[in-house]
């Protein structure tokens, strides 16, 4: 399967991978799309979508966690989040019940790289968003040797990071303009709100509200709301606080479209050199993460355009890749194409679908 952006998706393109919206799925696996489906999934927020090809047949992005969680994680939150203000027992159990089952996936898988694009609309952003931050700390607990009750905690902090957002309306979070003094205000209080929600209305562990309280400091003490400086902010929240930023960029939202990993990734590096975020953590991150995701493609050192088939753990800059089309632009079939082992990329270029 390979990615293409939404303009480039023609009609009669079979779609590689389910779409979900919460617990529904609003087109399945293998299915042809119309004109009028394709401008639909636009008017949702979707910006790109896994497309079946003979040149890509091959290309398998992998997950943190099965799509069968994912949702799972989703509809449970949206649940909770938006019952924010009568968070009962019940509720809080089956988040924690959440959280286990993402850390027996995550213990349970061998060699983890973070390559997919995750389809998502408008309308779950807040809910995707926290499920999506806590695979990838999760993922980051497990490398640097958290146990399973740590990163059982931890798990229920990243679900749990943003539900002081709640509190803030959809015309603010979504708002394609800039914030004016009162809204980024607004915004800035969700951490302090997430904390006085979590210990004011829920039988959870203080560790669980200190996440919520504390995923937006930096470590210079330049972030909110309590402009905490390094060594008072819980090392497993500069850990959320990685995943959050990594997750906020890569995704599109009314006011701006998610930037590739490649580019996150360099802001990332730039964030740590100013001294905003923990080196260590943050080299963890990137040895999963990776620049130029399994199925996109990308223009070579060579001129020659490819496709990412694999990823190189050793050296993530350089991908497995099959050359689609020569520096000329001759374009292979899929027999004739040549495969790459390590090869050069010069960047992502826009993902094109290719019939
Ligand atoms: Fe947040």
């Amino acid at each position: 399967m390979r990615l293409v952006v939404l303009e480039k998706v023609v009609p009669g393109s079979i779609l590689a991978m389910d779409i979900r919206l919460g617990p529904t799925t609003l087109l399945r696996k293998g299915y042809k799309l119309s004109d009028w489906e394709i401008r639909a999934l636009g008017e949702r927020g979707i910006s790109a979508l896994y497309i079946e090809d003979k040149l890509s047949e091959d290309c398998i992005p992998t997950e943190t966690i099965s799509e069968r969680t994912r949702t799972l994680a989703v509809t449970t939150l949206e649940d909770a989040y938006r019952n924010f203000n009568a968070l009962s027992k019940d509720r809080v159990r089956r988040v924690r019940h959440i959280a286990e089952v993402m850390v027996d996936e995550i213990l349970e898988r061998k060699d983890i790289t973070v390559t997919i694009h995750d389809l998502r609309t408008y309308d779950d952003y807040t809910f995707r968003h926290s499920v999506n931050v806590t695979a990838l700390s999760l993922t980051i607990g497990r490398e640097i040797g958290l146990e399973r009750s740590e990163l059982q905690m931890l798990a229920m902090g990243g679900l749990f990071h943003d539900i002081g957002k709640m509190e803030i309306s959809l015309d603010i979070l979504n708002k394609k303009g800039p914030l004016d003094d009162e809204e980024r205000k607004e915004v800035q209080n969700h951490p302090l709100r997430g904390f006085d929600l979590l210990s004011e209305r829920t039988e959870t562990e203080p560790l669980i509200w200190a996440l919520a309280r504390q995923h937006h400091e930096s470590l210079d003490g330049s972030g909110y709301p309590d402009r905490r400086k390094a060594g008072d902010i819980h090392p497993w929240a500069k850990l959320i606080t990685v995943a959050d930023i990594w997750d906020a960029l890569r995704s599109d939202r009314p006011y701006k479209k998610g930037w590739p990993a490649d580019k996150v990734i360099e802001l990332l590096k730039s964030l740590e050199m100013k001294g905003k975020l923990d080196r260590k953590t943050l080299r963890t991150f990137l040895s999963f993460v990776m620049p130029y995701p399994t199925g996109t493609e990308v223009l070579l050192s060579s001129g020659e355009k490819g496709l990412v088939l694999e990823q190189n753990r050793e050296e993530p800059e350089r991908p497995v890749v099959r050359i689609i089309e020569t520096a000329t632009g001759f374009q292979f079939t899929r027999e004739e194409a040549p495969v790459l082992p390590l090869a050069e990329v010069r960047q992502l270029s826009i993902v094109q679908s290719i019939q």
